[in-house]
């Protein structure tokens, strides 16, 4: 994030200072408990949001050199996105044509073909189909070039990958980042190393999962012991790049920079998690000395599939141990696993017990209104 938007920044907290909770949202917002909980609801976003628009998958270092590939689930569906000889991106249906079964788990690299587990049919990094083994003439009344893999669009811009399961034509990533891309750029993302990603999954709606971070109204209170210690509760900057809410958490050392008489040393990063929504699927944060990640796949209306990556800088910028950056992901997903999402799945059980008819988001809590506000809208545009 540049300089002045930093200043820009501290300037509009030091205005709201005095004033807290601060800066509010114009109005309260509330939401219907099937918003979290109806299935014909939840069939609609899977469609709409996860298998029509592009979504997040992960950084271009992910997928750095040729061979290199990645999978995830977009609305349920298996996918994989690989970096081609030419350094272009493509990206299929993990799923092989003979009779459906995933090709590749996880992440990897070098990979010089797809070859399926279950009876070894092999395609081409371009998803051609090139080998039927051990099976003589009895699928020549299949042509091989009828069975080539279903391809998605791919895109990549700024260090980041999208993936699209339908719709015509190629992605265009400014619709995915909806201007956020303006301060995503200045991270240099490409250059980002990536270090561990971590797997869980919660018994709750995948809104529930992205709620988590959107205000610190609730530090004090769920993370006593563990972030209240550090971060402020009654401020947090929000903003919003078309669909996509940007909230920035702040330690308690934000205050200091006041101290300093020149703005020109006032610096916000130091004490901030900035975390850029792209609205469906994901969260990227710039965390202090470092990018986190988080990416979402819903596996039901009340089961979801989290993704925790951690990024540490180019070498250029200094060298940490492992042990340091370890630490750093035991913190979050610690924090996260047993104090955020058991909450996020107690609220889910209450929402579908039917009693309890909607959730109120209050005026202190504007990303949790802003992102509810463009799910809604993306909705209904859709
Ligand atoms: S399912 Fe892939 S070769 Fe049979
Ligand atoms: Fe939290």
């Amino acid at each position: 994030m540049r300089h002045e938007r930093q200043v820009e920044l501290l300037k509009r907290l030091k205005e709201h200072q005095a004033q807290r909770p601060s800066p509010l949202a114009p109005a309260s917002r509330i939401n219907q408990a099937e918003a979290y909980t109806d299935q014909a609801r939840y069939e609609a976003e899977k469609q709409k949001l996860f298998r029509e628009r592009p979504c997040f998958i992960g950084f271009s270092s992910d997928l750095a050199k040729p061979g290199d590939y990645l999978t995830a689930d977009l609305g349920a569906v298996p996918i994989v996105v690989l970096r081609q000889k030419d350094g272009q991106l493509s990206g299929f249906v993990n799923a092989c044509r003979h009779r459906a079964a995933p090709l590749v788990s996880g992440r990897g690299e070098k990979l010089r073909h797809f070859k399926c587990p279950y009876h070894a049919w092999t395609y081409s990094t371009e998803g051609k189909l090139i080998g039927r083994p051990n099976t003589g003439s009895a699928f020549d009344d299949v042509p091989m070039q009828n069975c080539a893999l279903h391809g998605i669009a791919v895109a990549e811009h700024h260090g980041l990958v999208f993936a699209r399961l339908q719709g015509d034509g190629p992605i265009d990533t400014a619709t995915a980042m909806q201007g956020s891309e303006t301060e995503l750029a200045d991270y240099g993302l490409a250059d980002y190393v990536h270090f561990e990603t971590r797997m869980n999954e919660w018994d709750c709606n995948w809104k529930l999962i992205l709620d988590t971070f959107t205000e610190s109204y609730h530090i004090p209170f769920l993370h006593p012991e563990t972030i209240a210690p550090y971060f402020t509760h009654g401020y947090m900057l929000c903003d919003l790049f078309g669909a996509n809410p940007r909230t920035i958490g702040l330690k308690k050392t934000v205050f200091d920079e006041f101290e300093k008489p020149d703005e020109k040393d006032w610096a916000l990063l130091p004490h901030a998690t900035v975390q850029y929504f792209l609205t469906p699927n994901a969260l990227v944060v710039h965390q202090l000395d470092h990018m986190e990640v988080w990416r979402v796949e819903p596996l039901g209306v009340g089961r979801t599939r989290v993704f925790t990556s951690l990024y540490t800088p180019p070498p250029s910028q200094g060298v940490k141990s492992d042990n340091y950056w370890r630490r750093n992901l035991d913190l979050l997903v610690d924090v996260t696993g047993t104090e955020d999402f058991p909450t996020m799945e107690a609220i889910h059980r209450n929402l579908a017990s039917g009693m309890v008819p909607e959730v109120v988001y209050g005026q202190l809590e504007p990303g949790l209104i802003n992102l509810h506000a463009s799910i809604d809208r993306l909705l209904a545009e859709a």
